[in-house]
């Protein structure tokens, strides 16, 4: 009998953590998911809700301003940035994700990349107007976050918007044990997506639709 896709996609994960690697199972699964045998979890088919609800509330004009769209997977999010005017870049660390990202917007304006948050190109240093965070800090494990927040709040350009979404470790358990992925993130790793130049401006928690016991963070930041 074959494996249960959820239960593969879960096993796929602990064989690379098991290793200590904490990034080689995205790959694996996105591969495992093209060929049917696994499925990837968050792979809505369209854009984030509390994405949506941000560009709805904002109204973000994208001419002439640059977007990056961080774990991009494969590109609902990207794709609503692009189609608000922004030149976006979207990358992720797995090849199979960029490619089912490819076909899934044969049309697309969003320029798909491979890349590593952990040791992104030189170029992208405080490059971008928009910087997009949904769901890619806290599918890393607990330490590698710190490194990974640095590089995320390095992306955004002078005046630029920083907006990250996450799911929430509630505030009464900020050191339980979290047996991730995802490790939810806490109020001081959201807080420390900040920097002498770069201010926390609005912040959210609110209950999942889906499941009203997981919390999720919503974190607009701006840099001088
Ligand atoms: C939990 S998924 C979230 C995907 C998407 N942002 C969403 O909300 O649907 C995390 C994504 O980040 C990508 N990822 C993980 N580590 C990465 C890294 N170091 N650099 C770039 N992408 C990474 C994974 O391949 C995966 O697509």
């Amino acid at each position: 009998m074959s494996e249960d896709p959820d239960v593969a996609s879960r096993r796929i994960a602990r064989e690379s953590l098991d290793r200590d690697d904490a990034t080689g199972w995205f790959e694996h699964l996105y591969a495992a998911a093209a060929e049917g045998s696994a499925v990837v979890p968050w792979d809505r088919g369209t854009a984030h809700q509390q994405l949506i609800d941000w560009v709805d509330e904002s109204q973000p004009d994208g001419a002439g301003k640059t977007a990056v769209v961080i774990g991009a997977g494969t590109g609902w999010d990207a794709e609503l940035i692009a189609d608000r005017g922004y030149d976006t870049t979207a990358f992720d660390i797995s090849p199979t994700a960029i490619q089912t990202a490819h076909r899934n917007h044969p049309d697309s304006k969003a320029h798909y990349i491979v890349a590593d948050l952990l040791s992104p190109p030189a170029d992208w240093h405080r490059a971008f107007d928009l910087v997009l965070e949904i769901y890619t800090v806290q599918a890393l494990p607990i330490h590698v976050q710190p490194t990974a927040i640095k590089q995320v709040t390095e992306l955004v350009a002078p005046g630029g918007t920083l907006l990250v979404i996450a799911a929430a470790r509630p505030d009464t358990q900020p050191d339980e044990e979290v047996q991730g992925p995802p490790w939810p993130l806490t109020r001081a790793a959201i807080q420390s997506f900040t920097a002498p130049d770069l201010h926390l401006i609005q912040l959210d928690q609110a209950p999942s639709p889906s499941d009203p016991t997981i919390l999720r963070w919503r974190a607009e930041y701006l840099r001088d």
